[in-house]
This record gives structure tokens, sequence and C-alpha cells, in this order.
């Protein structure tokens, strides 16, 4: 058999994109095959220089230890971009693929415009065989535009396999996800040279995963994999939003309902979560692309189905922020409000569709004043998202109405209500008879995760709003009595 790949085992690999995934996904591989070099790139320089020095770019727990440890070994930031092309004879692409908001398939489709750059940039600067790795989240067929790509460029000599490695880290949890992944997925063509490439990429992730939770598969299959596993993840947390409104109408209680479905083997208890809404940077743009996949293929009632995941997590959105201002006497102009988390989920500081960015939009949209404060997002980070034209058209509003706070304290002082956007563990445990002493009255309490200790609010004196349970006077005053006996 003619051999594609002469240097295997590999030995230097290379990842185009240093960001949420390209940054820990190789720190890992690094760290569990410290044989192989591992170069990260970027066009960045400001994203490099961080992932060089001690402040990362971003927050992820163990992040740090695993990057001390490889740094400098076999793991190098830089923005070499071509002569980490030319050394590598493995190349991930793990750069952004955002929700196009231009052009054909606006505000749906995945803009594919850097993936695409970075096979150009392979093309143009490859001396030799390589093996390209699609680890970015890509519409089903981006493999094949890679393809045509490195092909219609190919110089005499060398050789290209694409594959398809979707990852499946989520953020917060990414170095326990990567070291310990419940599947690794590999797409690849059924060719010899194919089955080479994926003998090749199985070789590394090997270092630490079974070989039985490598699942290979023809490259289609695998990329829609991935948008089909965000979008049924997606779906169960609109399913549980959707059964909180009902919880709210009727009295139930939705972490019951939750318990009870969930015990149901065939359900399973996880991401039956209620909440203000999912948020991150691949819920909402994956199953917008699978919409728009769908469309294109002509299944319209398809699309119409997975639209409705998103549809519902508006409205979880828009129904939380109603409720905020229904209960402050349905006027918050002027209110002093503090919002208590940013970030779009906790233990990461990434705000990207963060329920937070849209419950303040709204807010403000009515005139309150809200004092913000998350433990991971940097103020710049707060007011470039709220200050985003596609949210605010004016700027200097935002700057009026906004003030960030280094702690919470000071967030909620002489505040009207707080209103918890993240799940943040510190927001369990914060002196609340403090906080209450401090904030207007009535003071309220709006959990939008359902993660504070209700009945101990109610007892100090708040009044409390929570997703998917009614906490009505009469269920206070009965929750209440015991205590007073
Ligand atoms: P990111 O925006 O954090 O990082 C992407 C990086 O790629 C940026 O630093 C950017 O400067 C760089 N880049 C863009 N074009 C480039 C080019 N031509 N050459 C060199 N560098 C270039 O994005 P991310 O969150 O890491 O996501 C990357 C991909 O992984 C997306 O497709 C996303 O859907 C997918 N994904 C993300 C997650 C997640 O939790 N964030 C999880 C699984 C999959
Ligand atoms: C997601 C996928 O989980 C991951 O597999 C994929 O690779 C990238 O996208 P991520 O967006 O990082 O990961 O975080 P995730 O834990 O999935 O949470 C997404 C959003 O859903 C967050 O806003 C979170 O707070 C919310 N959520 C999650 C709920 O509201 N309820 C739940 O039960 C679970």
């Amino acid at each position: 058999m003619h051999c594609l790949w002469d240097n295997m085992p590999l030995k230097k690999i290379c990842c185009i994109g240093a960001g949420y995934v390209g940054g820990p996904s190789c720190a890992v591989i690094a760290y569990k095959c410290p044989h192989l070099d591992v170069e990260v790139v970027d066009l960045s320089q400001e994203r490099i220089d961080q992932w060089n020095s001690d402040d990362l770019p971003i927050f992820e727990p163990k992040l740090h230890e695993v990057i001390q440890e490889c740094r400098g070994r076999n793991l190098k930031f830089s923005t070499n971009i071509d002569q980490a092309i030319q050394e590598a004879e493995l190349i991930f692409i793990c750069v952004n693929t955002p929700t196009k908001n231009y052009g054909i398939g606006k505000g749906r489709a995945a803009d594919l415009k850097y993936i695409e750059s970075a096979a150009r940039r392979i093309a143009a600067v490859a001396k030799s065989s390589k093996i390209v790795v699609e680890k970015s989240t890509v519409p089903v067929k981006a493999a094949e535009s890679i393809t045509d790509i490195l092909k219609a460029n190919v110089k005499k000599g060398v050789k290209y396999q694409v594959l398809s490695n979707p990852e499946f880290l989520a953020e917060g949890t990414a170095i326990k996800d990567l070291l310990s992944p419940d599947r690794v997925l590999i797409g690849g063509e059924e060719t010899p040279d194919g089955k080479e490439a994926i003998n090749g990429l199985c070789w590394i992730y090997e270092h630490w995963v079974p070989r039985k939770q490598i699942i290979t598969m023809n490259t289609w299959s695998s990329e829609l994999s991935k948008l089909a596993a965000n979008a049924f993840l997606a779906q169960r947390i609109s399913s549980i939003n959707a059964m909180s409104a009902v919880c709210e109408a009727t009295g139930a209680d939705v972490s019951e309902v939750a318990n009870a479905i969930g015990t149901d083997s065939r359900i399973g208890p996880k991401f039956l979560q209620a909440s203000v809404g999912f948020g991150g940077s691949c819920f909402q743009k994956d199953v917008l692309n699978l919409v728009y996949l769908c469309e294109c293929l002509n299944l319209p009632e398809v699309a119409a189905y997975w639209q409705q995941v998103i549809n519902i997590n508006d409205f979880q959105r828009r129904r939380f922020a109603n409720r905020v201002i229904e209960c402050l006497f349905n006027t918050i102009t002027g209110k002093n409000i503090a919002i208590l988390g940013f970030a779009f989920k906790k233990d990461t500081g990434d705000t990207r569709e963060s329920a937070a960015i849209y419950l303040c939009k709204y807010l403000m949209e009515e005139g309150a004043k809200l004092r913000i404060y998350d433990p991971q997002v940097k103020h710049t980070q707060i007011m470039s998202e709220l200050t985003e034209p596609s949210l605010s058209r004016d700027p200097d509003t935002v700057s009026e109405l906004v003030s960030i706070h280094p702690d919470p304290y000071t967030a909620c002082d002489s505040c009207h209500a707080l209103v918890i956007c993240t799940e943040w563990d510190e927001f369990k445990h914060l002196d609340y008879q403090q906080i209450y002493k401090k904030m207007l009255k009535p003071a309220f309490v709006f959990d939008g995760r359902m993660i504070v200790n209700h009945q101990a609010l109610i007892d100090i004196g708040f009044h409390v709003e929570t997703i998917g349970k009614r906490l009505t006077r009469k269920n206070i005053n009965r929750q209440v009595a015991p205590a007073a006996q």
C-alpha cells in the first residue's frame, strides 16, 4: 500500500486557531503526548501573547496547570502560521464559525470565511503531504469544500486527507471533558489513504482514550453528528424551560418535574436544569445552522421543528425579564437592579450569547439602572457586549445606565432587586442578611438559575421569584409558618 504519511508515527502537529477549543484541546494533546510537538497558531498577536503569559486569554479550571506543565516543553503558541503549517504532518483547523451576519443565510448560516482562509493558507504554503483535521463545528459537507480548495491548489508531491473530528468539550469543564471524553468522533474517507489518516489521528487520542471510545465513521455523518448533538442538548433545555412556564402557571414545581422525568432511564437526569435560557457560543449558532441546512435541503418542516428550540429560548429570556418588571410594580425606570453573573454559565469568563446580555437589554429598554458583578468577566467585555450595535443603538445611554462592580455586595447596595443570571457557586454562599440590610424595601431576589435557598431568603424578608415555581405570598406564608412557631 502506498504510504501517504512517511513520518508515522506523527512527530509534529499544529492547530490553526488559539481560542476556547484550539488552546485547551491542544494543551491536553501536548500533556498526554509528551513526544509530540504541538504548535498552536493564531492571527491575533494579542491572543498568542496571552497564551504565552500567566494571564491566559480564557478562564478554565485546571487549564493553567496543564499549560504550565507543557508550555516550553512540547507546546508552543505563536503567530508563525506558515512555518507551523510547513513543519506539521497533521493540522487541526479550530477557527471560529460564527453565525453569518451579512448576505445569503444572514442570521442563520455558519460563516465559513475563517475556515476557508485557513484552508487557503495551508494550500498556499504546504510543501509536503498533510492530514487536515476539521475540528471547528461546520455544516455538513464543509470538509468537501476544504478538500476542493486544497486539491485545486495542490503542488507536486503534496497530498491531503481531510478528516472531521468535532469537539464536544463544554466550557467550564473543558479540561475534564478533554481528559475523559464520552467519545471521540473521527470522520474520514473509506479509501486506503483515508483509513491511514484516520489511524494517524486515532494514534494521538489513543495515548489516553480507550480505542472503543473512538468512533470512526464517514465524514458527513461526523459533521452532522456534531450539529445533532448540540441540537438535542439545546432541545432538552428548551423542553424543560417550556415546562417551567407551565409550572409557574399551575403551581407545579419544575425541579420536581425534572427529577420525576429524569429518573426514567430512557430520559436521564442531565440537561434538565430550567434556567433563564441557554447561552454560549454553540447552541444557538449550531441549531440555526441546522435550521438553515434543512431549509437548503428543502425540508421546511424539519427546519421549523428545530427553529422552535430557539424560539422557546428567546421566550424564556423575555418571560423572565417581564416577570422582573411586573413584580417591581410595572415600572423600573430609574430603579437600581443588581445583576449577579454575566457569563453564559459558571466557571467561564465567556459571555457569548449569555442570557444576561438579553436580560440587561430588556431592563435597560425600560430605563433600569444596572449594577453588574461577575467574578470572571472583565469590565471591558461587559461594556462591549452591552454596546454591541445590534443590541443597543446608543452607547451613551448604556454608559449612563450601567455600572460594574468588583464584588456582589457593592453591586447590591441601594438596589430594589437582585437578579441571578449565572449559577456561580459563590452566589449560593453570600451573606444575604447583609445584602438585605443595604437594599431598598421591599427587596426582591429573582433567581434565574434556581441556585439559592429560597426559604432562607424569604425568612430574611426578601420577596423571592424563581424559574418554574410559584412562590406566591400564600406559599411564602405557608413556608414561613413552621419557622415562626
Ligand atoms: P474562538 O473565537 O475562541 O477562537 C477562534 C480563533 O481562531 C480566534 O483566536 C481567531 O483569531 C482564530 N482565527 C480565525 N481565523 C484564523 C486564521 N485564518 N488563521 C489563524 N487563526 C485564525 O472560537 P472557539 O470558541 O474556540 O470555537 C472554534 C470552533 O470550535 C467553532 O467552530 C466552534 O463552534 C467550535 N466549538 C466550540 C466550543 C466551545 O465551547 N467554545 C465547543 C465545541 C466546538
Ligand atoms: C455546549 C455543549 O454542551 C458542548 O458539548 C459543545 O461542544 C459546545 O456547546 P457549552 O456551550 O460550553 O457546551 O456549555 P453547556 O454546558 O452545554 O451549557 C450551554 C448553556 O445551557 C449554558 O448557558 C448553560 O447554563 C445552559 N444550561 C445547561 C441550562 O440552562 N440547563 C441545563 O440543564 C444545562
